[in-house]
């Protein structure tokens, strides 16, 4: 890893787990469409099909039906999931040297490199090899999913004769039939290879090959187009059949003389597009209307403008550094880019979790993007006003009488959990929601938005918790929920859920005062028929929320019956058997004191101000002990939290826990794609983390400390209408106000006005 933006192996291993992490780490996304980086050419046979090497292509929200099995049938039980579909493949290119195919697993690999370059926004194969019979060639392949224009992929493809002159046929294929991955072993993904998509047509205009394509529950089609560009005298033919289209280049070489093939790839859908046929056309003849090198300039105009708004930048450690670079790159390519998608846990680089949304978007994800580039955070919120009847529709299924329930985890809106305990009954969901909204407003004070948008998915959320929660006893309890902790399911008052949901109900209150006397009030209130007593029991439920609290302790329970379970030392369980979700029964995990990941630990992150130092303090050590960070999610928060609380060397070890995750292939599964959460996790570490950065009503705050081993870091926040960067050093920390208005800003718990420039000491 390089610190200029690179990120490259010189040495390519061609077993099948470096073939499929690479596959991974060197995907192509935009946000739209995800490509991930299977070999032109193929692989060996051995690494083929049958051995679930599938060659993979995403759009994001793209999806079919698949029933899921229940084996009891109970009332309300999903039965029914979406999946993300894999689409036609438009990588397939080979290449024959007076009939020697090229391949990585034939002949001599005389050098080989892969580079991920996140300055252009390219990956880049290049390659010397040698033919079985002496043909020395050097091939370069760059690859683009294009930021300019969705959707569309690029193959650059040169060859370079070495050592001879001759025949050449180059064979660049379409082919719309194509399975989705899986792994019958593996909980996280999908258990059956399926055949979704039927072609509906294979048709060649202009020169064009296009497949279009149906899925045959969810009736969406999907249209992708392919034209190839040889730049040099040859001749063509193509080869069609009902679902794949060949086209091949018959060519002579010249040694020393460079043949150059572009392959434009467009990828078009039916639920962004009324005639996804048409569309694709239209796409196409956009793409070829200017040439390679513009939109090349284009992907790099828009990254630069992205780290420059977005960067980070550690001094003093240029692994960390790149590394992080590396996360937020994969941040930009993962996450939708309008409101009919979300991100995934796994982005577009693989369907690990089926391509589901869950609340990994507003609690991780989310706070990234709402203080660097809030037209992002808005897209995802549209998105979640866009499926806000389905909400509904899942909360009546769940027994609510009105009000909306999000279900925890969906690509159209439906819930698509099996296992409600660890699914639907994490209601926090709505909280995170909600919670992400007040985020965005305090960030952007885009009050139009939530008066048109975020206003009716905070209250229809907060009626859920009046109508889940009852009082008793003076106190308002929320019963029978799971918290985020997925190893402890089913619970009475769960901490995270309470202290979130009496922030949410607070928060409806204040959107309703705050919008009360617009006009777009009166026909929201109308539309959703919200009562003023309504109002007046989201604040009397808020102001009589109980949080459990422990006096022996002196920590905030997780819930109400956790302090009563077994304890399970962590240190007694053999290290083949995490995650402990694929080892013991669900039940035996509920029974003991283990967390999957942080859950009151978590609530003491987003919501500080509802308890004391000392409550946060002693939790942090209680449930330390007991959390096996079997979720990605998990170190980073910890991480967070061990700033925030002042232990610095812990807080730096969890974060480096957490950086390069996916690039050591941490948790064994990164090629089932990356862990995106946990990569934006990283960015919290440093921001929320070292820089003590928290959005609240009252300003923003930072609290900043320099890891032992740096010499400093920086990075930049945008609020309303000013860009800050933080620049933390050894002695001091320097906010300066690159664009914008004058800010108030809080450092350290003082109060500041920042108009250009502001250094405090730190000595
Ligand atoms: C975690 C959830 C998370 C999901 C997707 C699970 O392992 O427990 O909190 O939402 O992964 O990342």
């Amino acid at each position: 890893m390089k610190g200029s933006g690179v990120y490259e192996l010189r040495e390519l291993k061609l077993d099948k787990y470096n073939l499929k992490i690479n596959e991974t780490l060197f995907h192509n996304a935009n946000g739209y469409i995800g490509i991930r980086y299977d070999f032109e050419e193929g692989y060996e046979k051995r690494y083929s099909r049958e051995d679930q090497f599938v060659p993979s292509q995403y759009i994001n929200g793209f999806y079919e039906y698949l029933e899921i099995n229940q084996a009891e049938k109970l009332y309300g039980l999903v039965e029914e999931k979406q999946i993300m579909l894999n689409i036609a493949n438009t990588q397939s290119i080979k290449i024959f040297l007076d009939g020697e195919e090229f391949s990585m697993f034939s002949g001599t690999i005389l050098a080989g490199r892969l580079c991920l370059d996140m300055e252009r926004g390219i990956t880049v194969r290049n390659v010397a090899w040698r033919s079985p019979k002496g043909k020395e060639v050097y091939i370069a392949i760059t690859r683009m999913a294009s930021f300019h224009q969705l959707s569309l992929f690029t193959i650059e493809y040169e060859v370079l004769p070495q050592n001879f002159s001759g025949d050449i046929l180059i064979e660049s294929s379409h082919n719309g039939n194509v399975l989705n991955y899986a792994d019958p072993e593996d909980p996280r993904i999908s258990d059956e290879v399926i055949h979704c998509l039927k072609p509906l047509s294979c048709q060649i205009k202009d020169e064009v090959t296009y497949i279009t394509s149906r899925t045959s529950k969810s009736d969406l089609e999907v249209c992708t187009c392919v034209k190839n560009v040889l730049c040099q005298g040859h001749q063509k033919e193509f080869i069609i059949d009902n679902n794949n289209a060949t086209c091949r280049f018959h060519t002579t070489a010249k040694q020393g003389k460079k043949i150059r093939l572009i392959k434009y790839a467009v990828f078009c859908d039916s639920i962004r597009n009324e005639n996804c046929r048409s569309k694709a056309e239209l796409e196409m003849a956009r793409a070829l209307s200017v040439p390679l090198e513009y939109l090349y300039e284009r992907q790099e105009e828009y990254l630069a403008d992205y780290w420059n708004n977005c960067g980070i930048e550690i001094e003093g450690d240029e692994e960390l550094n790149s590394a992080m670079r590396f996360n937020l790159y994969q941040l930009i390519q993962s996450v939708g880019k309008d409101r009919y998608c979300n991100v995934a846990p796994k982005g577009l680089s693989g369907d690990g979790y089926e391509g589901h949304y869950f609340w990994d978007s507003e609690m991780y994800i989310q706070p990234f993007f709402t203080i660097t580039k809030p037209d992002i955070s808005r897209n995802l919120i549209e998105y979640r006003y866009r499926t806000l009847d389905m909400a509904r529709e899942n909360a009546r299924v769940l027994g609510h009488k009105s009000g909306a329930l999000y279900p925890w985890r969906t690509i159209m809106g439906r819930e698509c959990s099996g296992y409600f305990p660890s699914g639907s009954a994490q209601y926090h969901i709505n909280g995170d929601i909600a919670y992400s909204i007040i985020a965005y407003f305090l960030a952007t004070k885009d009050i139009g938005f939530i008066q048109e948008k975020g206003a009716e998915i905070v209250f229809e959320t907060a009626r859920i918790w009046t109508d889940v929660g009852n009082f008793h006893e003076g106190k308002f309890y929320i019963n029978d929920v799971s918290g985020p902790d997925e190893y402890t399911c089913i619970v009475n008052n769960n901490y995270y859920t309470n202290v979130l949901a009496q922030y949410h109900l607070n928060w409806a209150v204040k959107i309703y005062d705050l919008i009360k006397t617009t006009e777009s009030f009166n026909r929201l209130v109308q539309k959703i028929n919200l009562k003023k007593d309504e109002i007046e029991g989201f604040k009397r439920a808020a102001e009589f929320m109980y949080l459990p609290y422990d006096e022996g302790l002196k920590i905030n329970p997780q819930d109400d019956s956790f302090l009563q379970k077994k304890r399970w030392d962590i240190k007694d369980i053999p290290k083949e058997n995490f995650p402990l979700l694929m080892h013991y029964h669900p039940l035996h995990l509920y029974r003991h004191q283990i967390s999957k990941q942080p859950d009151t630990i978590m609530a003491h992150f987003i919501l500080e101000d509802a308890q004391s130092e000392e409550t946060m303090l002693n939790s942090f050590n209680y449930y330390e002990k007991i959390t096996t960070h079997c979720s990605s999610l998990s170190p980073c928060i910890f991480s967070i939290m061990a700033a925030r609380l002042g232990m610095e060397d812990k807080a730096f070890a969890y974060f480096e826990n957490t950086v390069r995750l996916d690039l050591l292939d941490k948790q064994k599964n990164t090629i089932d794609g990356l862990h995106i959460a946990n990569m934006s996790g990283s960015y919290m570490a440093i921001v929320y983390g070292f820089g003590g950065f928290r959005l609240k009503e009252r300003g923003v705050f930072f609290a900043p400390i320099l890891p032992r081993l740096w010499t400093a870091y920086k990075f930049k926040i945008r609020i309303e209408d000013s860009r800050i960067m933080v620049r933390v050093r050894k002695e001091e920390c320097v906010f300066t106000l690159e664009s914008g208005s004058p800010k108030i800003i809080f450092v350290y718990g003082k109060k500041y006005l920042l108009e250009k420039k502001l250094i405090i000491s730190r000595t």
